[in-house]
């Protein structure tokens, strides 16, 4: 028998030993990293949840699903973009799950209960997609890191290209939350300075999709043009319903490339033809790069991917690097976030670097829709970097 005198000497000799380093890094190592996943698996912006999981995922398996040489164990929470349930999410992955790393979300509103989370706990945050202003600039902080775009980065170039095309005119149609209001923030900076004038700004709650009274709206106003955010199922309703109150080719559509990524398949598309964009990403983009995401995209999920597949996969990309520069040691904090600080990502939308506020430089498509393609004209905006206003970090 064992006395209780050996016991605690043998204790004491172990943690003798983890002081010294002998054995919990060992272990530490070799356990699974925790990567937890909270995306929208249902509701309007479903099938967006579904592409960054799957590009996400794709850039580990790449890899041989490792990080700096460890395992990873996944944990997946369906946010439902429901903002009131955002940090109650976080925290089932956070508290619950104990994850290393949380990638998440899509939707601007749930964004601000993981970023609350995030900022409270320190947790590692890799957002693939929601484009809150705050994350970068006045909230930003040195664990949360946006692989995706700021609300206002995508229409920023848009009303140049509104303007160039002679369309002075114009309404600005959108989902009343963060994403719509701060998309329609960086649509009025870029029309209003390149000379235009919003004749009227129009909205609707998330996530609805009664669209005809301000189709009606819009008829009666006769703008030169009109331009939008929207996106995912409720994007593809309202290119639908603006072809069916018979303004398609009348009053020329545009918008941040969200309303018609992903989307065109042969029910849309005849109803989308001629919509002009701004976008981060194409999946008509002409270059080694992208021809080769598309096709193990497409290989590995039988599906085309979309700019929010992107966006995951660059998410994975960046965490492999960060990982990478710590051996898979995430106690390391500062040099994690100093290697994922000067991460270059060589990316299918085009390499980016991250700004000081932790958001990607990247360059702004311009995209008109032909086919079931949103085929690339031009770059709207070269290298375009978010003001971070606000943002102390770097
Ligand atoms: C957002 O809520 O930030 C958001 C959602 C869908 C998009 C873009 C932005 O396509």
């Amino acid at each position: 028998m064992t006395s209780r005198r050996q016991v605690l000497t043998q204790s004491a000799a172990l943690i003798g030993a983890a002081s010294t380093g002998l054995i919990l890094p060992a272990r530490a190592q070799s356990a699974k990293i925790r990567v937890g996943l909270m995306l929208p698996f249902t509701g309007t912006f479903a099938q967006l949840g579904i592409a960054c999981d799957n590009g996400f995922r794709m850039a580990l398996e790449e890899k041989g699903n490792k990080l700096g040489g460890r395992e990873i164990e996944y944990f997946k929470v369906d946010d439902e973009s429901e903002p009131s349930k955002g940090v109650e999410n976080a925290n089932k992955l956070v508290q619950r799950d104990k994850v290393d790393v949380l990638v998440g979300t899509v939707h601007s509103g749930v964004q601000m209960g993981i970023h609350k989370v995030a900022r409270e706990t320190g947790v590692l945050c890799i957002i693939p997609n929601a484009g809150m202003h705050a994350a970068t600039r006045a909230l930003c902080a040195p664990n949360v890191f946006r692989t995706s775009f700021t609300n206002s980065q995508p229409t920023l170039a848009l009303g140049r290209v509104m303007m160039q095309k002679g369309h002075k005119k114009a309404v600005w149609i959108t989902w009343k939350y963060a994403a719509g209001d701060e998309a329609g923030e960086g649509f009025k900076e870029g029309y209003l300075a390149a000379g235009g004038t919003i004749v009227k700004e129009l909205g609707l709650p998330f996530p609805n999709v009664e669209f005809q009274a301000l189709l009606t709206e819009i008829a009666s106003i006769k703008p030169d043009a009109v331009a939008c955010f929207f996106s995912g199922g409720g994007a593809s309703k309202f290119i639908r319903d603006y072809a069916a109150a018979g303004l398609a080719g009348k009053i020329p559509l545009y918008g941040s490339g969200f309303l018609t990524e992903g989307l065109l398949d042969d029910e849309l598309a005849p109803s989308a033809q001629g919509i002009v964009t701004t976008l981060h990403y194409s999946t008509s983009l002409a270059t080694k790069r992208n021809d080769a995401f598309r096709l193990a995209y497409a290989k590995a999920y039988k599906m085309q991917p979309d700019v929010y597949a992107v966006q995951g996969y660059d998410a994975g990309q960046l965490l492999i690097q960060g990982a990478a520069a710590v051996n898979g040691d995430f106690s390391k904090k500062k040099a994690l976030y100093v290697a994922m600080e000067n991460a270059v990502i060589d990316s299918p939308r085009g390499k980016w670097t991250m700004s000081k506020a932790h958001n990607p430089v990247q360059d702004m498509y311009v995209r008109v829709v032909k086919g079931k393609e949103n085929v690339v004209q031009g770059v709207a905006a070269k290298a375009l970097s978010d003001s971070g206003a606000g943002c102390k970090l770097g």
